[in-house]
């Protein structure tokens, strides 16, 4: 069985582009000479955070970190594991966590736990795109740059099983079998 995904554009690279420089704007005046350590959730927000670092303007540090839901499929299972962990000390530190979308909000409930028990000096949290019609456990997002309806997206750094990450553009998809 085959099947031809239907892609629509919901935000083209421009729009994207000017997003990221608002959030880098917000960024780069809440921590301008604090030395932060950006930490990127992997895979989904690689190319935000290669964006956004470019569009800020004092030293930072950055780091990834890997996570992975138990049971396979779409949606989250609510148990969440660090596939990859940190190499650099939390601790004391300004940790400014880069996501890519929140969505039932157990990924990074799960990761902002994990992080506040190893007692930075302050944790935020950056996402490039929220789905709050889907939310299980409240999130606080103190960098936000999309609203997004309940539709599943790719592009960007998105992926749908690993597929269309490349895209310059955010887009929904829709799979239709043939
Ligand atoms: P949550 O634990 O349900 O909030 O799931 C968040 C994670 O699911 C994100 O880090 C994404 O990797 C993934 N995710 C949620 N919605 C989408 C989507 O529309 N496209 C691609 N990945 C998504
Ligand atoms: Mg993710």
């Amino acid at each position: 069985m085959s099947s031809q995904p239907n892609l629509q554009v919901l935000f083209r690279r421009e729009e994207i582009a000017a997003t990221v420089e608002r959030l880098a704007a917000e960024i780069r005046q809440d921590y301008q000479g604090r030395h932060p350590l950006l930490i990127g959730i992997l895979k989904g927000s690689f190319i935000f955070m290669a964006d956004l670092v470019r569009r800020l303007n004092f030293p930072l540090e950055v780091e990834f970190i890997r996570l992975s839901s138990y049971g396979r499929g779409r949606a989250s299972s609510g148990k969440v594991k660090l596939v990859q962990g940190l190499r650099s000390e939390v601790k004391g530190r300004d940790v400014l966590v880069i996501e890519d979308i929140v969505d039932s909000g157990l990924t990074i409930a799960f990761l902002l736990d994990y992080l506040r028990k190893r007692k930075p000096a302050s944790l935020k949290l950056c996402a490039l795109a929220d789905k709050p019609s889907c939310r299980q456990v409240p999130v606080a997002i103190d960098y936000l740059g999309f609203t997004v309806p309940d539709k599943f997206l790719v592009g960007y750094g998105l992926d749908r099983d690993e597929q269309f990450r490349y895209l310059p553009d955010i887009s929904v998809v829709e799979v239709k079998a043939d």
